[in-house]
């Protein structure tokens, strides 16, 4: 069982590639089930859930080349099964999002539901939902979503709530579906614009892809085509948070600071000196401590949820009391009693976490329970006096392409110990 090592202290410089976006790449993955030729995806990011993703593509029969500098080819056209297994999905969710594709495309799937996770139960009842309207029948039994539809319908479709995961299986679903779609109260994540431009490379008529109204025209059959991969903005996020608490200056390449709006200005209320040029976004913190600054996650362009447990870590050793409310997922505090190991203060109820930063964390062995709470307690431990060790790093293999080697190149003492 590997465990990452981090000496803290160390006060960060220099720069730091992002790498393309899971949460793009895995349902734009997805998405090429729908082409009649070979997509070419560009920047992906090598991480465990894109591994994943590729075998349950293989599993499906679809010919996947990946030639490994971040190119990946799937060719679809030797597709031969349309069930997604248990085996796999069990160990990653977002492989529901086969669904749509396999239905739209072939006119069945059998899809197993995914269990909860840590962070929640995770439902898919909007996909579902989501799919009916589109005229599919559906049931679910033995564990498993079976789907059919001899050729979908477009429909109107109002989401009960925004759901990222929805919004992609039913927008990928519509694209092959017969006549208009109009999806309302639609997720609007940069990766989903992201998955509609890769959708509309191929052939997909889309339009209001990062409004909550999307409009689909649905065609015939979706072509070859090639797409590069979002930057993703939670990983630089993950960075220029860890600039902001060792008090250093950083500057993130290859982002999109347009996707960042609401973490930037955070950042910046954190009393940090931000600076966006391109695709370089530099974090300069002249030594400063952090000021408190309170949070309430929210669906785009709103605080995303899945920054909360890394801008925890900055509120634990910030001056001052914050207040952070996370309102996506029931269940997004477990890297609370981890950061009290370290000597945080933070009281939680119900929703809502009270931090009150303190001027030191101590090292301690620590453990990830979660992807991003994985990331929360290596950017404590980079300030925390002495040695933190953070066990089930499994975790953060899932969305953090080789962390550990890119903070130390910009100065931490931080090491993979088997
Ligand atoms: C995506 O998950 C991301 N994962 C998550 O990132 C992210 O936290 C989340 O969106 C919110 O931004 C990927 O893109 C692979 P949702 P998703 O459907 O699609 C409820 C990470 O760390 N819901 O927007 O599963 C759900 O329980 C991961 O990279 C239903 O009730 O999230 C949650 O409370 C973690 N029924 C809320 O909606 C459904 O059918 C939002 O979930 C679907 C969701």
């Amino acid at each position: 069982m590997q465990k990452i090592l981090v000496d803290g202290g160390a006060v960060l410089h220099g720069e730091v590639r992002v790498s393309g976006a899971k949460n793009a790449v895995l349902p734009i993955l997805c998405a090429t089930l729908l082409a009649d030729g070979p997509v070419t995806i560009r920047n992906v990011p090598r991480l465990h859930d894109v591994r994943t993703t590729i075998r349950v593509l293989a599993e499906l029969g679809a010919r996947v080349g990946d030639e490994g500098d971040g190119v990946v080819t799937v060719d679809p056209s030797t597709v031969h099964s349309h069930v997604a297994p248990y085996e796999l999905v069990k160990t990653m969710r977002a492989s529901v999002l086969v669904l749509g594709p396999l239905l739209a495309k072939f006119g069945h799937a059998e899809v197993s539901l995914p269990g909860g996770c840590a962070i929640g139960s995770r439902p898919v009842d909007l996909h579902i939902k989501g799919m009916q309207s589109l005229g599919a029948e559906i049931s679910v039994e033995n564990g498993f979503i079976k789907a059919r539809a001899e050729r979908l319908r477009g429909a109107r479709h109002v989401f009960d709530i925004v759901s990222v995961g929805a919004t992609e299986n039913v927008l990928m679903a519509a694209t092959l579906a017969e006549g208009r779609t109009v999806l309302e109260n639609a997720a609007m994540e940069p990766e989903i614009v992201d998955l509609a431009e890769c959708l509309i490379a191929m052939g997909a008529r889309i339009e209001g892809q990062g409004t909550g109204r999307i409009v689909v025209h649905g065609v015939e059959r979706l072509h070859a085509a090639q797409h590069s991969v979002v930057a993703d903005r939670i990983e630089a996020g993950t960075f220029l948070i860890a600039a902001a608490m060792t008090g250093g200056r950083v500057t993130v390449t290859h982002a999109r600071p347009d996707t960042m709006d609401a973490v930037l200005d955070k950042l910046k209320a954190a009393g940090a000196e931000l600076d966006c040029d391109g695709d370089r976004i530099t974090l300069d913190m002249q030594g400063r401590r952090p000021r408190a600054v309170d949070i309430t996650t929210a669906p785009h362009p709103g605080f995303p949820t899945d920054m909360q447990a890394q801008f925890m870590a900055l509120n634990c050793i910030a001056d001052g009391v914050s207040v952070m409310n996370e309102t996506i997922f029931e269940n997004r505090f477990m890297h609370v009693n981890e950061l009290l190991r370290l000597g945080a203060d933070i009281r939680i109820d119900g929703h809502t976490a009270v931090v009150r930063g303190v001027q030191k964390l101590s090292g301690a062995p620590v453990m990830a329970t979660d992807l991003r709470a994985s990331a929360s307690l290596i950017l404590a431990g980079l300030v925390a006096h002495g040695a933190t060790t953070i066990d089930r790093i499994y975790h953060l293999d899932r969305g953090y392409e080789n962390i550990e080697g890119k903070l130390s190149a910009l100065g931490a003492d931080i090491r993979r110990i088997d």
